[in-house]
Formats: structure tokens, C-alpha cells, sequence
């Protein structure tokens, strides 16, 4: 039976029209796009699942603080808003507003990796593998077992393995260990939360070695809600409590605020000390590739919308309709016995597509062939997150083999109703009952050397 729905907590104003193509003109655009999601246009897909990031819904209260944003070059006071916000919520001193997330990465992974090191992570995000690599290092993740298993349900399958990162950093030296990065929630195993005392043990292990600790905190209120939910020790903690308690065993966070900042564009990084040396390079980094240190990339009306939304993200009525959604489309796919990530995270359904189509080999990405699928059937554009996504390994230049062939379906914030979550579900269950006709899957025809999903070109490999 499906999970009762949780009621929207607000209502709407304003309304974006969306127009649904037929069929035939559906087919005619995915081809015209190489069968790349990212060369579709926006106004050709009826429900557009593509991303959670910078596609949510601001409230009347946001809106109201663009009308007040400061734009002053330097010292606006909508930076010293967006300042207090952080520091209030983080507890961290240093607060640096960026344009968005990989903005974060390329102003602070520099300073820490180079040529010869390594990062480590529960697991890394694409642009931001690409930013250590960038850097000169390699990365490594390091996610615990069960997130491999999507049929598995266990709580808190975003965590790290702590034994194997314990290895890890044995076997390349605590000195190449630049950085490890702890990302809440874990997007690429499935927006799957971190415990807080998984969180713990791996702070312990990096005071050990001396390794710094950043958390990639994108979803970070999200993943305080799980914590919350499914941790013992923090079932009578506010949701505030449990991110103060969490951000106070790492040293430093970037993040893309265009997921629980409830915003369409900014980014933060923090740094918990503020006599730490590393503030001054990070200053002299964001000056030269972002803008002046208290902007960062961003207007001021963009701050100020950002102060707002991180704590609209942190709500509880919020957080429980968000996390709602997410387990109402879950909860109807189990009924329709379609395997996902399971149970359900906290941004979207990531639906296993090689369990859907176990015919199509990894390097005929079953994750993009459902994804073709969905716009087929319904308009539905939603993203591949397996081997397509993961590329090619940067020194053989060959094809690697993802742990897992998701289609992501990630649900923007405050966008779409109990109806739209309808569709989805059905769609997914037509398509199911057609999958086993669909025997191959797609080949890149060209691609670019770095972050190739974004771009390339790919054509259905023929009978
Ligand atoms: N870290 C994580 C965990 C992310 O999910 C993302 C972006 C970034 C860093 C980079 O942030 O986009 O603001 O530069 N994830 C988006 C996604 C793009 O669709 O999951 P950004």
C-alpha cells in the first residue's frame, strides 16, 4: 500500500506553466540531443528530474529579501546576513559565500592536494572527483558495503567504511592523505544519510593521522533529518542540534547551496577555526577566480535569498513533507515491485536500472537507456548515475564499471505535487512491463576528456 502522502506546507502564488509534447515530437528532440538529458531543453520536458540543484521554488520571504539585497562591492550587509546565517547554523567562524558548489572546490581543493595525493570519500561527487583530480591528485571512495546492495535496506547506507579508510591511509602513508571528504547525504550512493557516530569514528581516525576533514554538506539538512529519525542517540536532539553536533567533528565544509540553501544559485565553504592558515589562500583563491571575499560570485540579492532559504531548509514541517515525497514515490514503487536504492534517500528515487533491464551490459549504460525511457513514455527527464556518469579511469583512458546503474530521479524543492509523483510512478511502471523487449542499450559516438556525461554524444547500439 502507498505511503500516505504528507501535505504540501505552504501554499502557491505564482505558477510556472509546463507543456507536454506527443510522443512522436518527444522521440524527434532525445534524438536531436544525441540521447544526452543535458542537451534537452527545459521547456520540452514536462516533469524535469534532472537535478534537485538550483531548480527549487523560493518562497514569498526569499523573494522579499532579493528586493532588499545589498550590492555593495565589498561589505554588503546582505554578507554579513548570509555570514550570521552560517555561523549560527554551522558554528563554524569563517563563513565564504561562492557561486555554488564546485566553486567551493576549486577555491579550497588546491590548497590541500596536488600531485601525488590522494582524497578519500564515503563517495565522491562527479564535479567534485573532477576538482581533485584537477588539482593534480586522484581520489578514492571508501562508501560502506550495503550501499552496493540497493535491495538492502539498512539504515544510514551513505556511511564510510571505517576500516577500509583506516587501510587506506595506511597503504598510500598518512602524508599523501590530502583531504578526506565526508559528503551528507551521499548523492552518488543514493542521497543515502551519514550517522552521526559514523561521522565520529572517521573525525577520530583523521585527528589520528592528522588528515583534515571536509564535509561536502550539499544536503546537509536532509541528512540531519534521517539522523534524527533512525539515530538512538539523537531521537530527542532538534534538528539544529544534530548539525552542530555533526559539522563540530569536521574541519572545514564546501557546499552547493542550491540544494538545502533552497536557492538557485550560491555556495558556501566554511572553515570552523578562523585563525586557521588556510583562510588567507582561500581568500587570495576566491579573489582571483570568484570575485571580492564577501560576494564571492554572488549578487547580493542572491546572499540575502540564501540567508532566508538555509533556514526554511531546516524546518521541520519542511523537512518532513521533503523526505515525504521522496517515501510516497518510493512507496509505490515497491508496490509495483521496482528495485531503487532502498530505503529511500533523501533527494530523490535512484530506480536500479540494470535490475530493470539485466540484459544491457554496464557498458551500455542501463542507466541512460530507462532514462530514454522516461522521456519517451511521459516527458520525464532524469539523469544516469552509473557507469555513463562515472567515465573513463584517467590514466588507462578505459571505461570503468560503476558499483551501481541508477537513473536518478531527483525531486526539486517545493515544485511538484502528489499528482506529478503520479505520473512518475507510472510511468516507470509501463515502462517496466515492456523492459524485457529492450535489448540493447547505447554507444558514445564522442565525447569530451573530462566530466564526458554532460556533453557527449551517444547513438542505440543496433540489433
Ligand atoms: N557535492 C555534491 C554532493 C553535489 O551533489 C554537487 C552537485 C556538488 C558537490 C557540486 O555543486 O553543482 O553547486 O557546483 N550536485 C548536483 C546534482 C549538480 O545534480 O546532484 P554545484
Amino acid at each position: 500500500m502507498a505511503n500516505k502522502y504528507v501535505p504540501e506546507p505552504f501554499r502557491i502564488k505564482m505558477v510556472e506553466p509546463i507543456k507536454m509534447l506527443t510522443r512522436q515530437e518527444r522521440e524527434e528532440k532525445i534524438k536531436e540531443a544525441h540521447y544526452n538529458m543535458f542537451g534537452l531543453k527545459g521547456e520540452d520536458c514536462y516533469i524535469d528530474l534532472l537535478t534537485d540543484s538550483g531548480t527549487n521554488a523560493m518562497s514569498s520571504f526569499q523573494w522579499a529579501g532579493v528586493m532588499q539585497g545589498d550590492e555593495a562591492y565589498a561589505g554588503a550587509s546582505s554578507y554579513y546576513r548570509l555570514r550570521a546565517a552560517g555561523q549560527d547554523i554551522f558554528g563554524y567562524q569563517y563563513i565564504q559565500p561562492v557561486h555554488q558548489g564546485r566553486a567551493a572546490e576549486k577555491v579550497l581543493f588546491p590548497v590541500l592536494l596536488g600531485p601525488g595525493k590522494f582524497a578519500v570519500s564515503n563517495m565522491f561527487f562527479d564535479t567534485t572527483r573532477a576538482h581533485v583530480e584537477l588539482a593534480g591528485a586522484r581520489a578514492i571512495d571508501c562508501v560502506v558495503e550495503e550501499a552496493k546492495n540497493p535491495a538492502k535496506r539498512a539504515p544510514f547506507k551513505g556511511n564510510m567504511d571505517v576500516k577500509k579508510l583506516e587501510e587506506l591511509i595506511l597503504e598510500h602513508g598518512a602524508e599523501n592523505i590530502g583531504l578526506v571528504v565526508m559528503t551528507i547525504t551521499n548523492n552518488s550512493a543514493g542521497g543515502q544519510p551519514v550517522s552521526l557516530e559514523n561521522m565520529r569514528q572517521v573525525s577520530q581516525i583523521c585527528k589520528k593521522y592528522n588528515i583534515p576533514l571536509d564535509i561536502d554538506a550539499a544536503r546537509f539538512a536532509e541528512n540531519a533529518y534521517f539522523v534524527k529519525r533512525d539515530e538512538e542517540e539523537c531521537k530527542n536532539m532538534s534538528i539544529k542540534e544534530i548539525i552542530r553536533c555533526m559539522f563540530s567533528y569536521g574541519d572545514m565544509f564546501t557546499m552547493s547551496a542550491k540544494k538545502d540553501g533552497i536557492v538557485n544559485i550560491g555556495g558556501l565553504i566554511g572553515i570552523k577555526d578562523e585563525k586557521s592558515p588556510l583562510i588567507l589562500k582561500i581568500k587570495a583563491n576566491c579573489i582571483s577566480y570568484e570575485g571580492f571575499y564577501t560576494y564571492g560570485g554572488l549578487a547580493g540579492r542572491d546572499m540575502e535569498a540564501l540567508a532566508i532559504g538555509l533556514y526554511e531548509g531546516i524546518n521541520d514541517d519542511y523537512l518532513e513533507y521533503r523526505i515525504g515525497q521522496m517515501e510516497y514515490l518510493a512507496s509505490r514503487l515497491d508496490d509495483a515491485g521496482i528495485a531503487y536504492q532502498s530505503p529511500v534517500g533523501g533527494h530523490g528515487v535512484f530506480v536500479d536500472a540494470a535490475a530493470m533491464f539485466p540484459q544491457i551490459p554496464y557498458y551500455e549504460f542501463p542507466g541512460q537507456v530507462l532514462g530514454v525511457e522516461l522521456y519517451k513514455e511521459a516527458g520525464i527527464r532524469a539523469c544516469d548515475i552509473g557507469s555513463y556518469m562515472l567515465g573513463n579511469d584517467p590514466d588507462t583512458g578505459k571505461q570503468l564499471h560503476a558499483d551501481f546503474e541508477f537513473t536518478r530521479l531527483a525531486i526539486p524543492r517545493r515544485v511538484y505535487t502528489q499528482a506529478h509523483l503520479d505520473i512518475i510512478a507510472d510511468a516507470l511502471i509501463a515502462i517496466k512491463e515492456r523492459a524485457g523487449q529492450i535489448n540493447h542499450g547505447y554507444r558514445i559516438t564522442w565525447e569530451p576528456p573530462i566530466l564526458r556525461h554532460f556533453q557527449a554524444h551517444l547513438e542505440p547500439v543496433q540489433q
